[in-house]
């Protein structure tokens, strides 16, 4: 089976773990070992020490485990001007890029969430946990997915804000109302607890970290997400 070809919908239950919590100095291997234990999609945390406090990888990692794997890559941009590395990340072999709504990400969120789509990825928004739901209301009708961080971005390895909820609870409700057809994505902490309140409050697509690389046994890991 082709995983690029699959398409997913928001009925799917979709398991991204962040290679962010594998280990760096086999990051095709890492990626491997993911899908071996079951993964739907590869989430890529991109940081520039900018935006976040924090630096990971950028597009050469993500070319080489595009060259070596094959599984949906969920690219999470936690950059500034994200519209100017783009084709970078684009001719990478990213599937989804995630950009932020915040100020402090230096673009015109509209015209970057057109620019992902013109190249025939799929794009997504993230809202940080202190940015209210009506941050994102303008740009709900152009994108694939909502991602609504459960932590403060930066770091892997911090607990779940449970209050976020209420943001999921939003954009289920607004996608209802308003006849629109995007994934719900909830990235920090997540691990079979959090991911069964997520998956309650409507949220489809579950970034998980240190839950399932860091698990002694990834396989039952992702699985107990996945069953939550
Ligand atoms: C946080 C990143 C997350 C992180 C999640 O800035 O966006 O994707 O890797 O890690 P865990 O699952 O360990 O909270
Ligand atoms: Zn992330």
């Amino acid at each position: 089976m082709t995983w690029r070809v699959k398409k997913w919908t928001f009925e799917d239950r979709i398991i991204a773990p962040s290679l962010l919590a594998a280990d760096f100095g086999r990051v095709a291997e890492e990626t491997s070992r993911a899908i071996k234990a079951g993964a739907d999609w590869m989430h890529l945390d991109v940081m520039d020490g900018n935006f976040v406090d924090n630096i990971s990888f950028g597009p050469a990692i993500i070319q080489a485990i595009h060259e070596t794997n094959d599984i949906f890559l969920d690219v999470h941009l936690m950059i500034a001007r994200p519209d100017h590395y783009l084709p970078r990340f684009i001719s990478a072999g990213a599937d989804m890029i995630t950009v932020h709504v915040e100020p402090e990400a230096q673009h015109e969120v509209g015209s970057t969430l057109s620019a992902i789509r013109a190249a025939g990825c799929q794009a997504g928004l993230a809202l940080n946990p202190a940015t209210p739901f009506e941050a994102v209301l303008p740009f709900l009708g152009d994108i694939d997915m909502l991602l609504v961080m459960t932590v403060v971005p930066g770091f892997g390895g911090q607990s779940f804000i449970p209050e976020m909820m209420a943001k999921v609870e939003a954009g289920v409700k607004h996608r209802k109302e308003q006849s629109l057809n995007y994934h719900i994505q909830v990235d920090g902490g997540i691990a079979a607890d959090s991911a069964a309140t997520a998956g309650q409050a409507g949220a489809n697509v579950l970034v998980a970290g240190s839950s399932t690389f860091g698990a002694t046994d990834m396989a039952a890991a992702i699985s107990s997400i996945r069953q939550a």
